[in-house]
This record gives C-alpha cells, structure tokens and sequence, in this order.
C-alpha cells in the first residue's frame, strides 16, 4: 500500500501483524537501501511490520518469510510494490513556503534575466510525491512570468513511488488538503469538484499542463538533460545516509544552470557535498560558477 494515504491519516502500526523476524527484517533493509537509498534504522522496525504487513495482505501472503521471498523470486516487479509500501510521502501545498516566496522573490526574476533570449525556464520538483509542491512551483511562475511575453516554462516533477506518481498526475485533492491555501489563490489556480468529484478540488489546466510526472529513481540515471533554474529536492534527503546525498547533490549541481537554485527540506543540509553552492538563505542554495556540464 502506499504509505500517502498512511502519511496523511496516520495509524501505519498496530499490534495484530505478526512479528517480523530479524533475518526479514534485515532483508528488507538492504533490498531498500540499495535501490532507494532509503536507510531504516532500527527503529523503524514497527513501522516496515506494519507497511510489508499491508503489502503481505494485498498480496495474500501468510509470513514475512513468504513475503522475502517473493521480493527474491519477483525482482524488480515486486521492487516497486515495496518501495512504494515503505516511502514516507508527507507533503502539502506551500509546504515550507519560504522557498516560494524566495522564488518569486529573486529564483525567478534572476532566471529571467539569465533566459532572457532564450524564454526558456526549468523547474523540477525531485521527490514530488502526491504533486502539491510542483504544482505550487507552477503556480509561482505564472504568477511571475510577464503577461507580455512569452515564455517556455516547464516543470518536471517525479519521484520513485508509482502510487503517489498516478495520484500526482490526477490533480484532485480534498478540501481539507487545500485548507491552508490562500483564498486568492484557491480561486486562480483551482476549481471545485461537481458531481462525482463533490468535496475535492481539482487543479486547473493552465497549472496542470506546465507539470510532467515521471517516476524517476534519483539514485539511477537522470533521462534528462536539464539546465535546470530550480530544482526543489525537500525532505527527500534525510531518508539518505551521507555518501548518497553528497553524490546527489553533486549531480544535481551539474544539472541546475550556473546561477541556478537548489531547495532542500528544513531539517537538511547539504555540507560535504556544498562545493559548487552557496548558502544563500535557510536551506536555499546558489549554484555558483562553472558551466552546464551535462
Ligand atoms: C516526504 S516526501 C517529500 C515531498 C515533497 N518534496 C515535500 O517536501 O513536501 C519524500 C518523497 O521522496 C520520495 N523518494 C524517496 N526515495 C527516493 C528515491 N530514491 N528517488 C526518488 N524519490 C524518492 C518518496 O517516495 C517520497 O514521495
């Protein structure tokens, strides 16, 4: 099961699964931590009982042993379905919105300077889960871009978990996902569900059509070629350990334009791998000087 729905309505443990042995448990583990990045420390141990649990039952397995292997037995196809069980895919619009007001502020203005013969912006929400941060990007540069001229503007936005790519790209969300969503804003970049979608909203075509979902393991190789302007890579990192988030953010340096910015979650950082970066504002980041080099 996708943990979305576990992230936001809570409850993802409770005492009737079986127990998970250590040899699974451990298993399990290493399987995540070598295709996602994804570390479970120790104390996640109830958390992986209950998720792989979940899984077990949709699969109709009886054991954790069963369930071990049919991830050896299955490969990559099972991969998915555990990946997409043991990800934490908490998120909501204008989450940490002092990225976006920096983004209108001076990410933008900058690259429009920077792109100004070209017309050409790059957004790219990396670890996007259920859609509402690529969408807030897509909001802001319209609200930003010269109603006079136009302009290239396309946001990439993707993540590993299939589950939450699928409900990404639907762009319907419950009111309540939207409460916190200034009332201006809800009118401009949003219309309410009739009918069948009564008590949802649903993103409106000029934002959703600017947004391309991918899944995209950002571990594995990158299909694009960027410069990226902004890339946004919040709250996906501290599910790393060190030597996987310096690699990344060495990647992603090569892949954002000279001048461009990086945006991580308020509880990252990025030293050891800051190189090519300057700390320009809380987990804001300026990738200076060198060349696009992809
Ligand atoms: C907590 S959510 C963050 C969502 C959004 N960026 C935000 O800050 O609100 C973390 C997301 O990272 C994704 N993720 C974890 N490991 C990943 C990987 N190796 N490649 C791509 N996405 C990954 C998860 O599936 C999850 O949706």
């Amino acid at each position: 099961m996708s943990s979305a729905s576990n992230a936001h309505y809570g409850g993802y443990d409770t005492p009737s699964y079986p127990v998970l042995g250590d040899a699974e448990f451990d298993f399990i583990r290493h399987v995540v931590s070598e295709n996602a990045g994804i570390v479970l420390g120790p104390n996640k141990r109830q958390l992986v009982q209950g998720r792989v649990a979940r899984r077990m039952r949709e699969l109709g397995l009886q054991s954790y042993e069963a369930y071990c292997e049919h991830v050896r037995e299955s490969g990559p196809e099972e991969l998915v379905g555990l990946i997409n069980a043991l990800t934490t895919n908490v998120t909501s619009f204008f989450r940490e919105n002092h990225h976006f007001e920096a983004l209108a502020a001076y990410m933008l203005p900058e690259a429009l300077k920077r792109n100004a013969v070209s017309r050409r912006l790059r957004l790219w929400s990396a670890g996007c889960s259920t859609g509402e941060e690529a969408y807030c990007l897509a909001m802001v540069a319209l609200e930003c871009l010269p109603p006079s001229q136009r302009w290239d503007l396309k946001i990439l936005a993707t993540d590993i978990d299939s589950n939450v790519i699928a409900e990404a790209a639907r762009g319907i969300y419950p009111l309540d996902r939207v409460s916190s969503v200034p009332e201006g804003r809800l009118c401009r970049w949003f219309r309410r569900g009739a009918r069948s979608e009564a008590g949802n909203v649903r993103v409106r075509d000029t934002v959703a059509q600017l947004v391309t979902f991918r899944q995209l393991n950002l571990l594995r190789d990158w299909p694009m070629r960027g410069p990226f302007d902004v890339i946004f890579c919040r709250n996906v990192m501290i599910y790393f350990d060190q030597p996987t988030r310096e690699r990344l953010v060495q990647r992603f340096a090569q892949i954002l334009a000279p001048g461009g910015y990086l945006c991580i979650g308020h509880s990252e950082s990025i030293h050891g791998g800051i190189a090519p970066f300057k700390l320009l504002g809380k987990t804001i980041y300026r990738r200076i000087g060198g060349t696009h080099d992809t």
